[in-house]
């Protein structure tokens, strides 16, 4: 079955009692049992409920897993995969990834025992140098976030088993309609749904898939002993957002290629980063493990200062001001004082997040509406 039949009937039989073509949101938090043994498919929601289930199992079978799990955001999957971990692993992670992930590895974990090594992973000769015995964890984010720079996950996959660590891919900006890590090698793959999968700025949700059983085994055990779980209406609605995921991601794909190209030709913009064009470092990697196209996220700088910057994100009419992607809505920021401001700013600027850089969030509105709206907003 091709993905976006998958997307429309795994996981969604419709409702044998009634025949209804959607399943029925299940909001139960206790299920009857037949007898004291415990042994029915459910029991009680923190450990599985039915429309949560659905969902899972649609996403497992689009991300080529045999098991997804759904939590109640991105950053509680993110943390539930770091459970894993005791004190004195290591997790060698990107210098281009989402600014909670940033916080949660270093100024949390960091507190509890687990070492954070950062490199650029888009150069994997960094993560095979920072590798060593208490490596437990190699963390990825590709595209990365707000850089767009592009991983090598095979190549990723290949020194962190080699080292006896597993790797895990943030693909949140891919999507499974573009990029499903598990088929490049990769152990875990984490999904913010609240963006691309939910992909009407309507709800707040995350998901951890992975291939491996006994790791599947071992991240639901975390999962129901924390209980960061996924509600029953977001499952629901994420559901029904991947029956649109690839049609979505297409069309914000190639509207967001388009609108790269003519940034690039601006005469106010300095650097456009956006892995689809052929002059990003990335993109015959991107070429490779990307395909049907290069996602709806892109960042540009200006030739100007900061205030410049700050003039432009604040004058756009269709783009809105807000941090997220993977909606109909496009949106820009500055991921400086916005999406990446839990960044220290030391460390921010390290890694190459310019204070005046842009980033673009491409909705579903026409091409020409939102050159015309950045080109009032650049003037
Ligand atoms: C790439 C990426 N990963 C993870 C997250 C965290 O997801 P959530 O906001 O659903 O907790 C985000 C949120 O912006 C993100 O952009």
């Amino acid at each position: 079955m091709q993905f976006r039949t998958r997307a429309i009937h795994v996981g969604q039989e419709h409702d044998r009692a009634t025949g209804a073509i959607v399943p029925p949101i299940h909001v139960a938090s206790t299920f009857v049992q037949p007898d004291a043994s415990m042994t029915a498919p459910y029991d009680y929601a923190r450990t599985a409920s039915p429309t949560r289930a659905g969902f899972e199992a649609t996403l497992a079978a689009l991300d080529n897993g045999t098991r997804a799990l759904a939590f109640a955001s991105g950053m509680a999957a993110t943390h539930c995969a770091t459970q894993i971990l005791r004190p004195g692993d290591r997790i060698v992670t990107g210098t281009d990834i989402y600014g909670g992930t940033w916080r949660l590895f270093n100024k949390l974990l960091a507190d509890r025992g687990i070492a954070i090594t950062s490199v650029d992973t888009s150069d994997t000769a960094n993560v095979a140098a920072a590798m060593g015995p208490d490596v437990r964890l190699v963390w990825i984010e590709s595209p990365g976030n707000p850089l767009l720079s592009i991983t090598d996950i095979a190549a990723c996959a290949e020194i962190a088993h080699a080292a006896g660590a597993l790797l895990a891919c943030d693909a949140t900006i891919a999507t499974p309609a573009l990029t499903r890590p598990l088929d490049h090698g990769a152990d875990i793959v984490m999904h913010s749904a609240t963006k691309s999968i939910g992909g009407h700025s309507d709800l707040l949700g995350g998901a951890l898939v992975v291939r491996d059983a006994d790791l599947g085994t071992r991240l639901h055990w975390l999962q129901n002993a924390t209980g960061g779980v996924m509600g029953p209406f977001e499952s629901f609605l994420c559901s029904r957002g991947l029956k649109t995921l690839e049609l979505r991601v297409h069309a914000q794909s190639d509207t967001a290629l388009r609108l790269a190209g003519w940034l690039l030709g601006h005469p106010r913009v300095k650097a456009v980063r956006y892995p689809g064009l052929p002059g990003h470092a990335g993109h015959a990697i991107a070429c490779r493990q990307m395909e049907g196209g290069f996602g709806s996220l892109m960042s540009f700088e200006l030739d100007g200062d900061v205030t410049a910057a700050r003039r432009v994100v604040e004058s756009t009419r269709i783009f809105q001001l807000a941090v997220s992607l993977g909606a109909a809505e496009s949106l820009i920021e500055l991921p400086a004082v916005m999406s990446h401001g839990s960044y220290e700013p030391a460390a921010r600027r390290a890694v190459g997040i310019a204070d005046g850089l842009i980033r673009l969030a491409v909705g579903l509105e026409a091409f020409e509406d939102l050159r015309e709206d950045l080109a009032a907003a650049l003037a």
